[in-house]
């Protein structure tokens, strides 16, 4: 059900400069140089943002060769600039009030077309497989960019170990359902839970990461602890945070976004220079810290998934 048009991924967070940066990669970008940086690190961390130490350090991390060598955004960028708008449609609000989430305990239902569908405690099914540090771009469909060092695991290593059936051709995640503790899902902005979904193959793309931490510690919840899911050549609203469900299906699942507005938030929503929003290009991105504008790469410059579109018309599957 369309609950408001266009519930906004808004224009003002494209246009509109106080909302591009967070204050403090504003303050890097607009004073420039060392002096700025020292100023920033001696900032003790923001009261809006959980500082690193607050998190459990993983142990046994090993170093993924799907990393990218690129400049990674710092602590304060990516754990005080977020989109879970079940706590608020601003920015600052995941740092701000996440915190009321009660992350443990925590059961993934595991249901649908596969051999081996269960509640999964989380401590349970994280001994099941190793840790990952992925480096990853990551580019929010508003056309901004970090570069993130998640730790996970592949999706593809838990999909296998639930044994999909014939049947399964998509697999749609589901987000904690909460409104005590996540005030935005009592504001129909979105069809609650959010729900996102992607192709069998795409769920098994090595690339695709189910991520329990970052900067090597547990993951802040403002960034969808406990368990959330990356996916780099896609759009960012596709990577779903706090995941409660994984259900195997025969069909295309619906979408949060895509139920929203279909017109501006399509089933793939892979990175794609080329295919504009219909109210802003997308050729182009501010990478979070930076001041000039990027090119947008083609799949995010994950050149390696193209060939699960061969044959597609990525403008009409957009
Ligand atoms: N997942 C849930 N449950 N709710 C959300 O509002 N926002 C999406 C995605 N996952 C969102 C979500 C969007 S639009 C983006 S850009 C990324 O989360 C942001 O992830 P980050 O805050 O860790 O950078």
């Amino acid at each position: 059900m369309l609950v408001r048009q266009a519930p906004d991924i808004r224009t003002a967070d494209i246009t509109d400069e106080r909302h591009y940066v967070n204050r403090r990669a504003w303050l890097r970008t607009a004073v420039g140089g060392a002096l700025a940086t020292a100023a920033v690190a001696a900032v003790p961390g923001s009261p809006l943002v959980t500082p690193v130490s607050a998190q459990a350090a993983l142990p046994n991390v090993k170093k993924s060769g799907y990393t990218v060598d690129e400049k990674w955004n710092s602590y304060e960028d990516i754990t005080g600039y977020n989109n879970f708008y079940e706590f608020g449609t601003d920015k600052e609000d995941p740092a701000r009030y996440a915190g009321k989430m009660t992350t443990r305990p925590w059961t993934v239902k595991i249901d649908g077309a596969c051999a081996k569908p269960a509640d999964y405690n989380i401590d349970d099914m994280l001994k099941w497989f190793p840790l990952e540090e992925r480096v990853y771009r990551f580019r929010c469909v508003e056309a901004w960019s970090m570069v993130i060092p998640w730790v996970g695991f592949p999706l593809a290593d838990l999909v296998k170990r639930v044994e999909p059936t014939g049947k399964a051709k998509y697999v749609q995640f589901t987000t904690l359902m909460r409104p005590t503790e996540m005030f935005g899902q009592r504001d129909p902005v979105l069809q609650w839970p959010y729900t996102e979904g992607l192709r069998l193959d795409e769920a098994l793309h090595p690339l695709t990461l189910l991520a329990v931490g970052v900067y090597g510690k547990t993951l802040p919840n403002q960034n969808g602890a406990p368990l959330r899911l990356v996916v780099p050549w896609k759009y960012g609203f596709k990577s779903i945070k706090s995941i409660v469900r994984i259900r195997f299906t025969e069909s295309q699942p619906a979408t949060a976004w895509n139920q929203s507005n279909a017109r501006e938030y399509g089933f793939y929503s892979n990175v794609n220079p080329e295919v504009d929003h219909p109210r802003w290009t997308q050729s182009r991105e501010r990478r979070i810290g930076e001041f000039f504008r990027r090119k947008t790469l083609m799949f995010n410059g994950y050149d390696q998934v193209a060939s699960l579109y061969a044959g597609m018309d990525l403008k009409k599957h957009y």
